[in-house]
C-alpha cells in the first residue's frame, strides 16, 4: 500500500473515492452531523443525504454516494466518527482502517482521505497511515483463492489531503506511521502462522532475516546454550518437545545513546501451548498457536526501533519453545532450578510462560539491561479480569508505570494497571522449593506477575499480559479478526521516550 500527501483541494482530486469524516456535533439529545471538510463543495455534495437524516455521525457508520455533484471523485464515502468532543487521533486511526476495509470489500483499490482540521496534522497523518495499513492486513493467506489477484483486493494507494504548510512535517509523520504500522503487521504475520509453520527454529530464522534487513545484531541459540546458561526453568518447558527451542537476542546499540539506560524487551514465544502433562482441553486448543504473540511483539517492536533510530540502547530477549506432553516432558511436582538459582516447584505444567520468562528476565539483567518490559499471553485469568478490551499492565514502580501509560495513551491502545502488593506474595510459597509456579484460581494474572517479579527483582520492570488482546475474536470495522499486534505501538513510543 502506497501512502502519499496532496495539498490539492479535495473536490478537485480525481479518485475512485473521496473519504471524509462526519462528526456528531450534537446539542443536548439532538444529533447534528457535520462533514469535517474545509472545502465547501464537499460539504455541499453531502448536504442532501445529511438533510435526509440517514447520516448521524455515529462512530463507524458508512454512507457511500456515487457521482457526487461538484466533485471530481467518482464516489464520496462519509464515515461517522462519533461525538465531536471525544474525537482524537485514536478515533481517526480506526476511521482510516474502516475506510480501507469498507472500500476493499467493494474492490476499490485507491482513495483520498480528507480529515478536516480537528486533530493537529502530524498526529492526524500518522494515525491515518497507521490505521489504513493495519486495516489492510488480511489473515486469510492460506486460502487458495487468494492466489487469484482479483479475489484478493488490496488497497494500492491512499492519498491524504494536507495544508500546503504542513506538507514537510506531514511527510515525516507519514514515514513514522508507515514504519510502525508495517512493523505491527510484521508481528501479526508471525502470530497468524500455524505452529507447524512457525516453530521456534522458523521464528529464529524469520527474526534473523528481518534483523539483517534493518541492521540489527541478532544471535540465535539452541538447547546447548540454554543448558550451558543453566536456564533450568526455560529448559524444563522445552525438554518435552521434539522441536528444538530457540533463545534469540536482538541488539540495538546506537551512537549517542542515552547514558546509563539499557532497555530490555523480553518476549514469551511459546509456538504452541498444549499445556504439557497438565494438558488443556481440546476445545479451543487450536488458538494456542498465538502463545508466541509476546515474542512477535518484541521482534516487531525491534524492527520499528531499528528504523526509527531513537538514541537509546535496547536489547530483546526472546524465549521460543513448544509446550508439549511427552515421555521427556516435565511433570507436576518436579523441581527446576532457574538461571538465577531460585528453585521452582512445578504444580501445573500449563503455567509454562512464567517459567521461560523467569530465565528471560534474569538473562536480560545479566546482559546489562537497566529497565525491563516483558510481553506475554500469560494467563486466562487476565481475560477474566479485563475481557478482550484491555491488556493488563503490571509495573514494579510508579515511575515506570507513568512512562508506559503516557506512551500507551499516545499509541491509542487500551491497557489497565493491575496491582502487585506484597500481600499477594503469600500465594507463591512452596513446601519444598523457593516458590510454586501455580496456585489458587483467584487473582491468577497477579499471581503470575508476582512470580515474574521474583526474577526482575530490583530492576524497574513492566509486565504486559496480552492473553485477552493479542487475538481479535471478531472482525471489527477497522481491523480483521485474528492477530491484533497489540502493545507494539505503545512499546515503540515507550522506547522513544528514553531517547537522548
Ligand atoms: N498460554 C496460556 C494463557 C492463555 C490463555 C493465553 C488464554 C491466551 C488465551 C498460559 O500458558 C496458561 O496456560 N496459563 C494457565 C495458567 C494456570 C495453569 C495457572 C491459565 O491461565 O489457565
Ligand atoms: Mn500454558
Ligand atoms: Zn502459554
Amino acid at each position: 500500500m502506497k501512502t502519499n500527501l496532496s495539498s490539492s483541494t479535495p473536490s478537485q482530486l480525481e479518485t475512485d473515492c473521496l473519504v471524509v469524516v462526519v462528526l456528531d456535533r450534537n446539542e443536548k439529545d439532538k444529533s447534528a452531523p457535520s462533514v469535517e471538510c474545509d472545502d465547501a463543495a464537499v460539504v455541499a455534495a453531502a448536504k442532501d443525504v445529511i438533510a435526509s437524516g440517514e447520516v448521524t455521525g455515529k462512530i463507524f457508520e458508512t454512507t457511500l454516494l456515487h457521482n457526487p455533484t461538484g466533485l471530481k471523485a467518482k464516489r464520496l464515502l462519509l464515515i461517522g466518527a462519533g461525538k465531536a468532543k471525544d474525537f482524537s487521533a485514536a478515533e481517526l486511526r480506526k476511521i482510516a482502517g474502516t475506510a480501507v476495509r469498507t472500500l476493499k470489500s467493494k474492490s476499490i483499490r485507491s482513495f483520498v482521505f480528507a480529515y478536516g482540521s480537528t486533530v493537529p496534522s502530524s498526529f492526524a497523518i500518522r494515525a491515518i497511515v497507521e490505521g489504513a495499513t493495519i486495516g489492510d492486513f488480511d489473515p486469510g493467506y492460506y486460502k487458495s483463492e487468494r492466489k487469484d489477484k482479483d479475489k484478493n483486493p488490496k488497497i494500492e494507494a491512499v492519498t491524504i489531503v494536507v495544508q500546503k504548510d504542513d506538507e514537510k512535517s506531514g511527510q515525516a509523520a507519514l514515514e513514522i506511521g508507515r514504519i510502525i504500522a508495517e512493523s505491527q503487521n510484521f508481528t501479526r504475520d508471525l502470530v497468524n502462522e500455524p505452529s507447524n509453520l512457525m516453530t521456534p527454529t522458523i521464528l529464529a530464522e524469520r527474526t534473523k532475516k528481518m534483523a539483517s534487513e534493518v541492521g540489527l545484531v541478532c544471535e540465535t541459540y539452541g538447547s546447548d546454550k540454554i543448558k550451558a546458561l543453566k536456564m533450568g526453568a526455560f529448559w524444563g518447558v522445552a525438554q518435552g518437545s521434539d522441536e528444538p527451542p530457540a533463545l534469540i537476542v536482538l541488539r540495538y546499540d546506537p551512537v549517542g545513546a542515552a547514558d546509563k539506560v539499557h532497555l530490555g524487551l523480553v518476549g514469551k514465544g511459546v509456538t504452541f501451548d498444549t499445556g504439557g502433562i497438565s494438558i488443556k482441553p481440546a476445545d479451543g486448543m487450536e488458538k494456542m498457536k498465538y502463545d508466541m504473540a509476546g515474542a512477535a511483539t518484541m521482534i516487531g517492536a525491534m524492527r520499528a526501533i531499528a528504523l526509527l533510530k531513537p538514541k537509546v540502547k535496547v536489547t530483546a530477549v526472546i524465549l521460543a519453545t513448544e509446550n508439549m506432553p511427552s515421555g521427556k516432558a516435565q511433570k507436576p511436582g518436579d523441581v527446576q532450578i532457574a538461571m538465577s538459582g531460585k528453585s521452582i516447584e512445578i504444580i501445573n505444567t500449563d503455567a509454562e510462560g512464567r517459567l521461560i520468562l523467569a530465565d528471560g528476565l534474569y538473562y536480560a539483567r545479566q546482559l546489562g539491561c537497566t529497565h525491563l518490559v516483558d510481553a506475554a499471553t500469560l494467563t486466562g485469568a487476565v481475560v477474566v479480569a479485563l475481557g478482550y478490551v484491555n491488556a493488563g499492565i503490571f509495573a514494579s514502580t510508579d515511575e515506570m508505570y507513568e512512562r508506559f501509560a503516557k506512551a500507551n495513551q499516545q499509541a491509542g491502545e487500551k491497557m489497565w494497571r493491575l496491582p502487585l502488593d506484597d500481600e499477594y506474595k503469600e500465594l507463591i510459597k512452596s513446601n519444598i522449593a523457593d516458590m510454586v509456579n501455580a496456585g489458587s484460581r483467584y487473582g491468577g494474572a497477579i499471581f503470575a506477575a508476582m512470580f515474574l517479579k521474583e526474577f526482575a527483582e530490583d530492576t524497574p520492570w513492566i509486565h504486559l499480559d496480552i492473553a485477552g488482546t493479542a487475538w481479535m475474536e471478531e472482525n471489527k470495522p477497522w481491523i480483521a479478526k485474528g492477530p491484533s499486534g497489540i502493545a507494539l505501538r505503545s512499546l515503540v513510543e515507550f522506547v522513544k521516550g528514553w531517547s537522548a
